[in-house]
């Protein structure tokens, strides 16, 4: 479990993190989505110590990432663009880092066949596709068995296979009990993965929460109806409270009700349904959306309370 409370980080006079509070719990996927440059990596790097904030504060397990006792047991770690040695193999980076931290060489192996680098252990990381780098890092990164997982831009190199693999990966970990946060710059990744989302914008926190509440918030979902009357129809929903928003009475745009308000309201007026369907945004649309600051994401009150604070 991972707590972030009021995180802050400038460089100079750039707000790279803005204030940031929130918590990543065990047992889910919780995707890390923003566009290039809303600080996320600067986030993941200063929950495992990598960068000081200049504000706030950082606990996995109730501790910062410096009082932690063995802590490749307790957080692990991919970082974007983290540093190896080109020359060491898969195997020996592995190795080395097992044991510095007294964890056994059966384990390094285990590591090598899960992420998929059996075959190719024995090559210079310098000749790794990104790819395979990526799969050397997640390695590293589950090689003591943590609790927490923080992964930054994992499928950044990734093909068809690799994100196959990948989407399964995290999910697993997460099966398992543990705390899995997964960043990306693209909603679609983190989609298919994540039960909860947090977006980042300009360092500042715009959504916390699951996937399907913000499908259900969203501006551009409605229902789309069609009917044997539906002039009649909707003047019906309109009482009801619906918003339509129609150009004409071929079919009806119905905002603010949902299909079995809908339904219940046709059947209490003996009116056929012909076609009842929900419209969502596509991912990409309700991210656009998210991050133009069009709707108010963020369900928890704390952070509700915050930004009225600046205004
Ligand atoms: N070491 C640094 N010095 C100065 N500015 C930085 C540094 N690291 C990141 N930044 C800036 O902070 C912002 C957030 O960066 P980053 O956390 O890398 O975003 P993301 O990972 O979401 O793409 C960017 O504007 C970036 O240029
Ligand atoms: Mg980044």
């Amino acid at each position: 479990m991972i707590e972030i409370k009021n995180l802050t980080k400038k460089f100079r006079d750039k707000i790279a993190v803005d204030n940031l509070s929130l918590i990543v719990r065990p047992g889910v996927v919780t995707g890390f989505l923003g566009p290039n440059g809303a600080g996320k990596s600067t986030t993941l790097k200063m929950i495992i110590g990598l960068i000081n904030p200049t504000q706030g504060e950082v606990k996995i397990d109730g501790k910062n990432y410096k009082d932690l006792i063995r802590p490749i047991s307790k957080i692990g770690a991919l970082i974007d663009g983290d540093a190896v040695n080109p020359k060491f193999t898969a195997k020996q980076h592995l190795e080395l880092i097992a044991t510095a931290s007294g964890i056994s060489i059966g384990r390094v192996e285990e590591m090598l066949k899960m992420v998929g680098l059996d075959k190719v252990k024995n090559k210079q990381i310098g000749e790794f596709s990104l790819g395979m780098k990526q799969r050397l890092g997640i390695a590293t990164a589950l090689l003591g068995d943590p609790k927490t997982v923080i992964l930054d831009e994992p499928f950044n190199g990734l093909d068809v296979d690799g994100i196959h693999w990948l989407r399964g990966l995290t999910k697993e970990l997460a099966e398992q009990g543990k705390s899995v946060l997964v960043s990306s710059h693209l909603m679609s990744e983190i989609q298919a993965i994540a039960e909860r989302i947090v977006v980042l914008a300009q360092g500042k926190l715009i959504a916390d929460m699951t996937m399907e509440e913000m499908t259900n918030k969203s501006l551009s979902t409605y229902m789309k109806v069609n009917s044997e009357n539906n002039r009649k129809f909707k003047s019906l929903l309109e009482k009801e409270g619906a918003l339509i928003q129609s150009m004409n009475d071929e079919e009806l745009h119905v905002h603010k009700l949902d299909m079995k308000q809908i339904g219940i309201i046709a059947r209490n007026n003996n009116l056929a349904i012909y076609e009842l369907t929900k419209i969502q945004p596509s991912l990409e649309e309700l991210f656009i959306e998210l991050t133009e600051g069009k709707a108010d994401y963020v369900s928890n009150v704390e952070s509700k309370e915050r930004k009225g604070d600046r205004q």
